[in-house]
């Protein structure tokens, strides 16, 4: 029996729930939230697809009940507020540092041996924050956010090739931001071919700058921030430990001399299976990226600095 915790029934949250039961990737889902009935609500309405789609996945709503989570291999975070007018970045980190860390004590209760994935913004600063004050291996945590920026890399790689997005490769290391992520266009390739071979290093650039302002983009046309996507990533994070899938996909790992970086989480190249971050992979980066990297690492440090008075 494999049981999944997704603790937030927003946006991502629910996406993120109904990718894991419509996937039927685990036996049993439960999706908790602090508001009343919201979770409950969710978990019925996706449930009810169960016969449309001849789903055998149970998933359970359950407000802030956290018994109910109890023996969970998996916990994916995703509680948090998003950024309102006005709030400052570390106003933003206070509140998401304190839902956070007191979600994964809730959660670490119940689930003493679960891997936990963050997705709260800012989220490698998160995933971080959960280094800190769990007392957990640093395979058990992981962070999504690379996830999500590869498979925006590839979508925006398949229109620029016209080709299957199933048939293009691509990754993007760094942090799970705007400006400090880095789509390694080097290593962007249509079935093992390089994508420059077939498109103008201008055209590839074209691709990076847009997955780099992805996530930008959608909260322009939505409103709010994106979560099909973020939902269905971190499913597939989810799919990859749950299976032991020992897939290679972009995580926020803590680093220890890794990329010549410590005391940070970042995306970086990992290999996920049961044990959660299983390796991590160090690409052989040429100088323009090792200093891209070093540069996203440095905003990444500030970003953390803020934490000391957030909690
Ligand atoms: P949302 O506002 O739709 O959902 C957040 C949910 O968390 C709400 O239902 C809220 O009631 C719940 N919540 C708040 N405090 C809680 C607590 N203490 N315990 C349980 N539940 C609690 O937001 P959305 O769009 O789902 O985003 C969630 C988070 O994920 C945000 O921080 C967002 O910035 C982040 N995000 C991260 C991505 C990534 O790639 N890492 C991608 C997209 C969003
Ligand atoms: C995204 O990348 C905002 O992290 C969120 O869509």
């Amino acid at each position: 029996m494999s049981k999944v915790t997704v603790v937030g029934a927003g946006n991502v949250g629910a996406t993120c729930a109904n990718v894991l039961v419509t996937t039927q990737v685990a036996d049993e889902v439960v999706l908790l939230d602090i508001k009343e009935g919201v979770s409950e609500g969710k978990a019925m309405d996706i449930m009810q697809t169960a016969n449309i789609l001849g789903l055998e996945t149970r998933l359970t709503g359950v407000t802030n009940d956290y018994e109910k989570t109890a023996d969970s291999d998996v916990v994916v975070i995703t509680s948090g507020i998003p950024r309102k007018p006005g709030m400052t970045r570390e106003e933003l980190i206070g509140v998401n540092a304190g839902i956070v860390k007191s979600v994964c004590e809730n959660v670490l209760k119940y689930s003493p041996n679960a891997v936990i994935i963050c997705v709260s913004n800012p989220m490698d600063t998160m995933t971080y924050l959960i280094h800190k004050t769990s007392g957990l291996p640093k395979n058990r945590i992981i962070g999504m956010g690379g996830a999500l920026d590869s498979a925006r890399f590839k979508y925006f790689l398949s229109i620029a090739l016209n080709a299957n997005p199933k048939e293009v490769e691509g990754i993007v290391i760094g942090g799970h931001g705007d400006t400090t992520m880095i789509p390694l266009t080097r290593y962007a390739a249509y079935r093992g071919v390089p994508a420059t071979d077939y498109i103008s290093a201008e055209r590839l650039a074209t691709v990076a700058a847009d997955t780099m302002v992805g996530g930008a983009t959608l909260t322009k046309l939505l409103g709010t921030s994106a979560w099909y996507a973020p939902g269905a990533a971190a499913a597939q994070v989810v799919g990859a430990v749950l299976h032991d899938q020992k897939k290679l996909i972009s995580c926020s790992a803590l680093l220890e001399g890794e990329y010549g970086e410590s005391d940070l989480c970042i995306g970086v190249p990992c290999i996920l299976g049961k044990n959660g971050i299983e390796k991590i992979v160090e690409f052989d980066l040429n100088d323009e990226e090792k200093a891209l990297f070093h540069k996203s690492a440095e905003a990444v440090h500030k970003t953390n600095a803020a934490l000391a008075t957030a909690l």
